[in-house]
């Protein structure tokens, strides 16, 4: 037997950094996915077979007749730390230790902040919970890609994981989680290319709200109202074009904020200037900045402004919020 699972990427499309201040955000899984195939292998073991991860920092040099690849290795084994976790957290609650073979193919890039790592492990709990016969449903496969996380990284939210299984868009506020309508937004997400360390830059804002609190705390206030705007926005039946001019405002005020607190770099701040200049209606950091990525809301100007990122020096990917979450998409018996 043989089962295709996939798992789709995040966006935070308001309230990265005053969430960790217990004000809400708001999140959205997005049209980039990550495929893993499980099936019984004879020889007893689980193995792992990465085929087309998208690691950043692929070189390729050349010398004489000879071409070399190096890419990063490092981020390319924590991602199969994700998948092992995964493995045996579906094979301790069936109690089964058979032998499977995992392949992974995905394409969402590899510490850009889009939620790789919690997208590959609810695809493998997908995949193999269906091979050994294990019926869990999507919140509980998000419930198991959290306690990877924990396992892997020690600490997180959840807001990754859960987005990647239920799918859609998610309010979070202190641990909790509620599925919003699904509007269609026509965003553009571009990526640097480089990516920040979330620790570092949660430890930045941490520094700066304990030495001057009378400063941080009503910036980081004021994201949370942005949040709230949003969602009011969200959920009233707005005619579309009202919806659009007043959601991309509250994404260039949120990113004003972030650049407040230290978390945009000049590659972030100059894709989300070139995406404004070329029409979008707002512009933003999406996660924890100091590199990795940023979205754009643009109706009906998508490829202009994903040439406009490119031209400054971004990768742009053009895609849409995902409805559904977890997705299985073939089972060979
Ligand atoms: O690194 P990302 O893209 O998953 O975003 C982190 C979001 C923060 O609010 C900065 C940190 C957090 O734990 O919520």
């Amino acid at each position: 037997m043989r089962v295709l699972a996939s798992a789709p990427a995040k966006i935070i499309l308001f309230g990265e950094h005053s969430v960790v201040y217990g004000k809400p955000a708001i999140a959205a899984a997005i049209d980039l996915r990550t495929y893993v195939r499980a099936e019984f292998n004879k020889n007893g073991r689980i193995r792992i077979e990465a085929k087309d991860i998208r690691t950043p920092g692929l070189t390729v040099s050349f010398s004489e007749d000879q071409i070399y690849f190096e890419t990063d290795y490092g981020k390319a084994a924590e991602v199969l730390s994700y998948v092992r976790e995964a493995i045996n957290l579906v094979m301790e609650e069936t109690g089964k230790q058979k032998g499977v073979t995992v392949s992974i193919t995905s394409q969402i890039p590899v510490g850009a902040g889009l939620g790789s790592s919690a997208a590959v492990a609810v695809a493998t709990i997908g995949a193999v919970s269906k091979l050994l016969d294990l019926e869990l449903s999507n919140a509980e496969i998000a419930k198991l890609g959290h306690k990877v996380e924990l396992l892997v990284q020690g600490a997180s939210s959840g807001i990754d994981p859960t987005v990647s299984a239920v799918g859609g868009f998610l309010y979070y506020q202190n641990g909790s989680f509620e599925s919003l309508p699904v509007v269609e937004l026509p965003i553009v997400v571009g990526y640097t290319g480089s990516s920040g360390s979330t620790k570092e830059l949660v430890t930045k804002v941490r520094k700066s709200f304990n030495e001057m609190p009378e400063i941080i705390d009503p910036i980081l206030s004021s994201m949370g109202k942005v949040v709230e705007k949003a969602r009011e926005i969200i959920l009233a039946e707005y005619n579309k074009e009202i919806k659009f001019e007043l959601l991309g405002r509250l994404m260039n005020i949120n990113h004003g904020l972030l650049d407040a607190l230290g978390v945009s770099t000049k590659s972030l701040s100059d894709l989300v200037y070139a995406s404004r200049e070329a029409g979008a209606l707002g512009a933003k950091i999406t996660g924890a900045g100091g590199g990795g990525c940023m979205y754009t809301l643009a109706p009906g100007k998508q490829s202009e402004v994903a040439t406009a990122i490119k031209i400054a020096g971004g990768m742009p990917m053009v895609t849409k919020i995902s409805r559904e979450g977890l997705r299985i998409e073939d089972i060979v018996q």
